[in-house]
């Protein structure tokens, strides 16, 4: 019986602290302030008195985002950061473009899960596990097709077709963060020490530099 008890209990408190998206709302909202910059763990809430329909608003994703660049791909967030009612919510979007052949390179979001929906265009999609082996999980999608990124796991989109891509990501944090595996290994501020690069990498310093130079 006291070892039942003790079982339950944990799974209570294991259950309690795996919070797999954003901590839930205590109120109706918490519109961010954009003023107030008190550092707490979120946003702090606007008096609700001057709340208005603008604070739950963005506009603009029928709009393409600029794809030429070195990747080939424009990510246009709505998050915490351009609608401010969706602080404490646990939910955010982005607009992803996709120029032919354009890639949205290998990257993690450290607070969110991602679904994936392809509005135009055909994509490859895929992750990668964490263990107990790197295992690639991988799909074509095309248009109307869905697709789920666990959180944390790192994941890339590339278009396979000779025209343009888009795709809208619903994500379950309202400030997902990401991080560009190639910009945030070759291009962190200040470098990776080219001694840590090469051991990792398996590769000499040249190589290493010619991959910070790029970054
Ligand atoms: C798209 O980005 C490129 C590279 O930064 C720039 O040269 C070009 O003017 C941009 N195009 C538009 C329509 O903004």
């Amino acid at each position: 019986m006291a070892s039942q008890f003790l079982f339950l209990a944990f799974i209570a408190i294991t259950c309690s602290i795996a919070l797999a998206t954003d901590p839930s709302s205590l109120q109706d909202f918490c519109v961010a302030d954009p003023v107030r910059s008190v550092p707490v763990n979120g946003l702090v809430c606007k008096d609700p008195r001057f709340v208005e329909a603008n604070d739950f608003s963005f506009s603009g994703l029928h709009l393409a985002g600029n794809t030429s660049n070195t990747v080939g791909s424009h990510v246009t967030s709505v998050n915490v950061a351009q609608i401010a009612g969706l602080n404490t919510l646990g939910i955010s979007i982005a607009r992803i473009d996709y120029a032919p052949w354009g890639v949205n390179s290998p990257h993690t979001h450290p607070r969110a899960s991602e679904v994936l929906t392809v509005l135009e265009g055909s994509l490859q999609v895929g992750f990668i596990t964490s263990h107990p082996e790197n295992r690639l999980i991988t799909k074509i999608l095309h248009v109307g097709d869905v697709f789920v990124f666990p959180v944390g796991l790192l994941h890339f989109q590339r278009n396979i077709g000779y025209g343009n891509a888009v795709a809208i990501a619903a994500l379950s944090s309202q400030n997902p963060g990401v991080i560009t595996i190639a910009n945030a290994v070759f291009g962190s501020n200040p470098d990776i020490s080219s001694d840590v690069l090469t051991r990792a990498f398996q590769v000499d310093k040249d190589t290493i530099y010619n991959f910070q130079s790029r970054f």
